[in-house]
């Protein structure tokens, strides 16, 4: 599959089929597997040598000033470069302030994207409404300093208002996507309405990696390494080219060069075995998001977010049933002692599970791995 596939956006832009993603992974000093911005900012510019013409980033990575020197550095014309960054929650109600702040960390008068990180708000704009900040973000269009705008992480239910009431149909929805969360609807959803799908976290993403010790079960998967065999790539390409052939955009990170290139090099999938990945979530254990904690973000549970929890077997409903060898895979990631009150966790509480818990108080950071049971975590 050629590198420089391209995707048709609502707005006539061309977006790259495989963009570079720039999460530092938690937290993000460098320690525990995350990288530090001065990481960041090398892995940019060698993704940008390596041809990686689609940069993806974020307010709340807090990268954009790492990412903005490498755009710089690389002495790519910046009209070759497609720049994606996005509205931190806290930001909901000052969106036009928000996007300033950016492009000026970016250094650059226009990001070709803006999206709505997260439907909810936090903080002081907790109680601002997805399509109130919508609004917000229509009201960027004409001024030249964004070329599109769109939002990530939202389902039907927090797209319902937007399409209802709001103007513009957002250009794209950047959500988890890979096929142990295939998001089959929602995908429908988008392509009904003319909205790009951009998959993020397409290999897994980087909490598997940190929090469980190197075993990412969607890399291992047995029917992707074997396909991968047969076209002499590596499960990282085949994960990719799956999405990239049902029509979403991926946006791998990597800070390893070599694996960064491969990632750029696509193998063409048959139908028979794009359909045996199609199938991989239908069985058990297999259907569940890898890249966002079970309890939800920002106070909003998946619930909230109306995010698909009790369509096929996922990592809530698993819970309930509490079977020991998927309880062992589970990760906690617990922002403060509030979260410790998940639900569904009832019979499971003296159950022996590798425990990474990272406690971020207000004002400092802490992390602790170890092993334990939800009583002790519980008693923390
Ligand atoms: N909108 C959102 O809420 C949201 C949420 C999560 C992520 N994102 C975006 O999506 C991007 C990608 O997601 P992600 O960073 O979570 O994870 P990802 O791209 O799915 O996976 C990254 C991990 O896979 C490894 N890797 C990269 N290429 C590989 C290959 N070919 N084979 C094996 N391992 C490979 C990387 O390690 P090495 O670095 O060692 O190669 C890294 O640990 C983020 O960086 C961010 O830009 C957005």
């Amino acid at each position: 599959m050629s590198a420089n596939k391209t995707f048709q956006l609502n707005t006539g832009q061309l977006l790259p089929a495989v963009g570079f993603g720039t999460w530092m992974g938690w937290p993000p000093t460098g320690t525990d597997g995350g990288t530090t911005a001065e990481e960041n900012y090398h892995a940019v510019l060698a993704a940008l040598r390596a041809g990686y013409r689609h940069i993806d980033t974020a307010a709340v990575y807090r990268v954009e000033e790492a990412v903005g020197r490498a755009l710089k550095d690389s002495g790519i014309p910046r009209s070759e470069i497609f720049v994606t960054t996005k509205l931190d929650c806290p930001d909901h109600g000052r969106v036009a302030d928000a996007l300033g702040e950016s492009l000026k960390r970016l250094d650059l008068d226009y990001v070709d994207l803006y999206l709505i990180h997260w439907p909810q708000g936090a903080g002081a704009a907790k109680d601002v409404t997805p399509l109130e900040t919508w609004l917000q973000m229509e009201k960027l269009v004409g001024i030249e300093k964004v070329k599109a705008i769109g939002v990530s992480n939202f389902s039907e239910k927090t797209f319902a208002s937007l399409l209802e009431k709001g103007s513009i149909v957002p250009a794209v929805n950047q959500v988890e996507v890979h096929p142990y969360l295939p998001s089959i609807q929602l995908r429908e959803f988008h392509d009904k309405h003319g909205i790009h799908t951009m998959a993020y976290s397409p290999l897994g993403g980087q909490l598997q990696t940190q929090l469980l010790g190197n075993k990412n079960t969607l890399l291992a998967d047995e029917v992707i390494s074997e396909i991968a065999k047969s076209h002499l790539v590596t499960p990282g390409q085949v994960l990719l080219a799956w999405n990239v052939l049902n029509g979403s955009s991926v946006i791998p990170k990597s800070a390893n060069p070599e694996r960064m290139k491969a990632n750029l090099e696509l193998p063409a999938l048959g139908k028979e075995e794009m359909k045996r990945i199609d199938e991989l979530h239908r069985s058990e254990g297999k259907h569940q998001r890898l890249a966002t904690p079970p309890q939800g973000l920002h106070g909003w549970s998946y619930q909230d977010l109306g995010w698909d929890v009790h369509r096929g077997p996922d990592r809530h409903s698993r819970m309930r049933r509490g079977s020991d060898s998927q309880l062992r895979r589970m990760s906690f990631y617990v922002r403060s002692r509030s979260c410790f009150g998940m639900s569904g966790i009832g019979e499971a509480r003296n159950t022996p599970i590798p425990i990474c818990l990272i406690a971020i108080p207000e004002a400092s950071r802490s992390c602790a791995r170890g092993v334990g049971t939800y009583r002790d975590l519980l008693r923390l």
